[in-house]
């Protein structure tokens, strides 16, 4: 095998609820947002709270409304109350194998790639594997709190057609594609242009726009595809409208100057992909910590965005992304977990790692930011605002039902939080909010539902 680096050339159980079409209302502390909120200054711009609200359902799985008023006995109610209800995070880049190499010892990125990760992603070539690792991980998502995601599969056709079919048996928004990579993988990892775009067209066939599935051409980076590869990647999105593009960018030092190698023509790492077609508005690109501001331009331009993946940076020693920086330039920024370079699928874990990646940077991100980053802000990213990430009349019901603390010391904070917001001023409830997103996590899920169905509850007892 030719090595990545030039130096180195050697069920959880299921509760589904009955078919029947039932009109559903559920009482919590409705929160989400209907605008962006203000940088660094914890104002009420944008954010929406509704205290002790039922969220009103349809048949259909559509939200219809909210209201502070029990509704009559043709609905079904759900009392949560005292709970915080969330439009379900939206995690624009995470890998599904990646769970079985997930807290990994002791690599940077391209070493990690080849120690952990390749040979992980080739036990997936077994339909088998791929079939049981989709089913795991479509559930654990649930499990977070995360009701949406951008995923990479494996370079084989199974691994897509697996999570396509998990995603499709739940009710969930999923965007994935075969993994693209042509060389400087290990032998089964690696496909040819001819094969790859005939597998594409296949899963394009059966999959992009059915039900709440859609195809993205999934280059795995700069490193592990050839320019041809690229060319017929850029291709498959101009002659199939909707089709998304996901990546990563500019996360290492190293796999910059890689790239650099690779590819003396492009002025940068980003404008590989741009001479590639690669770049348009729905194309998900991982990490761009190491950009300049042309780079930064052309995102803006292309309407591209950046799928910021806190956990997985600080833990491989990739660099700060500087978020100031993009939003500067006016391109979207989402956020992802990035699991398994990064170490945890939560939602509110990642957030947290986020604002300290920006204090490092001396910027303090607020919650309503990151929060707002996470749920519409990920949906207007992904083209999908008309869909998920917000509470609005329409969107379909992907929600989600947390307890505002787990354990003792986060029950006391919140209690301290709530004494506070007596004044109910936006700074205490961002106090709370704050808290909550600090010190949430998997613990603090009791319920997701998926288009209005429930598709994961907590234990009993847990
Ligand atoms: N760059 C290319 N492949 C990967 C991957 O699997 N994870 C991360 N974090 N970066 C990558
Ligand atoms: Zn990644």
């Amino acid at each position: 095998m030719q090595g990545l680096r030039q130096t180195t050339i050697t069920r959880m159980t299921l509760e589904h609820e009955p078919a029947r079409a039932v009109k559903r209302a559920w009482r919590a502390d409705l929160l989400d947002f209907t605008a962006t909120p203000s940088w660094g200054s914890p104002d009420e711009a944008g954010v929406r709270l509704r205290p002790d609200h039922w969220l009103l359902v349809d048949e259909q799985g559509r939200i219809e409304g909210a209201t502070p008023h029990e509704p009559g006995h043709d609905w079904e109610r759900h009392d949560h109350r005292g709970r915080l209800l969330m439009p379900g995070f939206i995690d624009t880049h995470v890998h599904c194998p990646q769970l079985d190499v997930i807290a990994s010892w002791g690599a940077g990125l391209l070493d990690w790639l080849e120690t952990y990760t390749f040979p992980a992603e080739l036990r997936h070539a077994d339909p088998a594997v791929a079939r049981a690792g989709a089913e795991r991980f479509l559930d654990a998502l649930l499990a977070h709190g995360t009701t949406a995601a951008v995923v990479f599969p494996t370079v084989h056709k199974a691994s897509a057609e697996a999570l396509f079919e998990g995603a499709a048996a739940r009710g969930m928004r999923l965007i994935t594609g075969k993994v693209l990579m042509d060389r400087h993988a290990p032998d089964g990892l690696r496909d040819d242009v001819p094969g790859a775009r005939a597998e594409c067209e296949e899963l394009i066939g059966r999959w992009h726009g059915r039900g709440r599935a859609a195809f993205a051409a999934t280059v795995r980076f700069a490193v592990t595809s050839t320019p041809e590869q690229l060319a017929m990647a850029g291709e498959l999105g101009r002659r199939h409208a909707g089709l998304y593009m996901q990546t990563h960018v500019a996360e290492s030092r190293e796999e910059v100057r890689r790239v650099a190698e690779l590819h003396p023509e492009a002025r940068s790492y980003l404008d590989v992909y741009r001479r590639a077609g690669l770049l348009h508005e729905r194309a998900v690109l991982a990490h761009g910590i190491w950009l300049d501001a042309q780079d930064r331009s052309l995102l803006h331009d292309t309407g591209a965005h950046i799928a910021h993946s806190p956990t997985s940076n600080l833990f491989l020693g990739s660099g700060l992304f500087d978020w100031s920086a993009a939003r500067a330039a006016g391109h979207g920024v989402s956020i992802a977990t990035d699991v398994g370079g990064g170490t945890s699928l939560s939602m509110p874990r990642t957030l947290a790692e986020a604002y300290k990646v920006q204090a490092l940077q001396g910027e303090r991100l607020t919650a309503f930011y990151a929060l707002h980053a996470a749920t519409a802000g990920a949906a207007r990213a992904l083209r999908l605002e008309h869909e998920i990430g917000s509470l609005e009349r329409g969107r379909l019901a992907d929600v989600v039902i947390w307890d505002w603390a787990a354990g003792p010391v986060a029950e006391h904070r919140d209690a301290v939080a709530r004494g506070a917001l007596a004044g109910t001023t936006p700074q205490a409830l961002h106090a709370r909010l704050f808290a909550w997103m600090q010190l949430a996590d998997e613990r603090n899920v009791v319920q997701s539902l998926v288009a209005g169905h429930t598709r994961h509850r907590r234990a009993k007892g847990a």
